[in-house]
């Protein structure tokens, strides 16, 4: 089967369906990839924090009905530990800018119920994608769906299939230089049929370990909890980690955590990963393909909206006026955000987390740290500043 589009997308996560949405509105072509099924990418747990600039960006393309309705504003969090809470107050030291929750997965079913509204081509369930010709003009995407074999020709493809993804794979040796580090602790994560025990995200440090208290809607709690990078989820059934989360969140006024059904839960790694450049030829990396962040500093899906904005741009001046300087410059365009958000979350891990080889002095620095930025109004709104999220320049 032999067809062509003029964006090839790999990977419908919210960096591809978002990219294809936003060509689309310029009346530019794109055929979208999909290893996995609708459901599964539908279903899939993942963050809960956007930024005042990604919230901006789906309410002024199409996207915020749903969003506007049950998205969730935030205008502060609150930073726990020696049993005490102090609010950074988002709002207030920002200039009015806040945050929203709402699901990545009720982001990426928007996205694909608008696109399937405009008739657009996702193909779910592919095997066996290839990228061949990426530093030609006319480069190709391979691969099967319904045992058949497809050749897709391009003008461009977007990598947009997260961190295990191919698009990276197929960029020739010794044109990337990768950063990588490995924090030495990961998540393991709930979410639960519970109503939340607090208004606001609580971010909390405690001896046994970091705890945070996060939530979805009204019904709807998410929390996590520090474990080793490769725990076994097997030993924590839910009666021990609802017992970890109230001990790690407890404060000295008598607060209570409520339990509830356990509807889903996984453990994360926490890794830093970026790639440099963004783009090869005619392949452009965006999202976590290109760079992954700590969770703690809840970014990863904004700087994947921030990537594709830069990224559609560029496509857009290249149809409509012939110019490839936004191409050339993507990379360069996205890398600053990139590492000023692996700085913040980074900070964010480093401050919050207990360090496993910890004598005592590690731990007295993040202590220092804390009640700086909790006594501090320079060091509170640089907390807060990074945590919303810069507009998209
Ligand atoms: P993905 O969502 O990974 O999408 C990539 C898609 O490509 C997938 O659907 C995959 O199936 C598909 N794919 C892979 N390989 C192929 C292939 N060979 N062919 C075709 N398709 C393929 N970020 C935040 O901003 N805020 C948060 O609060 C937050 N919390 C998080 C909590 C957890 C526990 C985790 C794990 C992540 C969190 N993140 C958070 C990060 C965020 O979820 C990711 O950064 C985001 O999903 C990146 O989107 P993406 O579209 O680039 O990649
Ligand atoms: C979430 O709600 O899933 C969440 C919130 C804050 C984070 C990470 C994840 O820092």
């Amino acid at each position: 089967m032999k067809e062509k589009t003029q964006v090839g997308i790999i990977g419908a996560g919210p960096a591809g369906l978002l990219l294809s949405h936003l060509l689309h509105l310029e009346g530019i072509d794109s055929v979208v990839l999909e290893a996995r099924s609708r459901k599964y990418v539908e279903e899939r747990v993942r963050a809960g924090v956007l930024e005042q600039g990604t919230v901006d960006l789906l309410c002024d393309t199409g996207l915020g009905d749903r969003l506007r309705r049950e998205g969730l504003v935030h205008r502060g969090i609150e930073l726990r530990f020696d049993g005490r809470g102090h609010r950074i107050a988002l709002s207030d030291l920002t200039g009015g800018r806040a945050i929203w929750i709402y699901g990545q997965q009720e982001v990426v079913k928007d996205l694909i119920n608008a696109r399937l509204a405009a008739d657009a081509m996702i193909h779910f369930e592919v095997g066996d994608v290839r990228l061949s010709g990426i530093d030609s003009t006319k480069p190709v995407i391979k691969y099967r769906l319904d045992d058949r074999e497809h050749v897709l020709t391009c003008d461009f493809i977007a990598g947009c299939d997260g961190y295990h993804g191919v698009s990276r794979e197929s960029i020739p040796a010794g044109v990337l230089r990768t950063y990588h580090h490995e924090y030495p602790f990961g998540w393991l994560g709930i979410l639960a049929a519970v109503a939340p025990s607090t208004e606001e995200l609580i971010y909390a440090s405690h001896e046994r370990g970091f705890a945070l208290h996060s939530l979805r809607t009204p019904e709807i709690s998410r929390l996590y909890i520090q474990v080793k990078p490769d725990e076994d989820i097997n030993e924590w059934p839910d009666e021990r980690i609802w017992e970890e989360l109230s001990i790690r969140l407890a404060t000295n006024d008598g607060w209570t955590l409520t339990y509830g059904p356990v509807l889903e839960k996984g453990v994360t790694a926490m890794r830093g990963f970026v790639v440099e450049p963004m783009q090869y030829g005619r392949l452009f990396l965006a999202g976590d393909a290109a760079h992954i962040v700590p969770a703690t500093g809840a970014k990863g899906l904004n700087l994947a909206v921030h990537d594709v904005h830069k990224l559609a741009e560029a496509f857009i001046a290249w149809y409509r006026k012939g110019t490839n300087d936004l191409l050339e410059q993507y990379s360069n365009r996205c890398l600053g955000r990139v590492w000023r958000v692996q700085d913040f979350s980074s900070f964010m891990s480093l401050m919050l987390h207990r360090y496993p080889e910890d004598d005592g002095f590690r731990g007295r620095l993040q202590h220092a740290q804390l009640e700086y930025v909790c006594s501090s109004e320079a060091a509170a709104r640089s907390l807060a500043e990074n945590y919303v999220g810069p507009p998209h320049v």
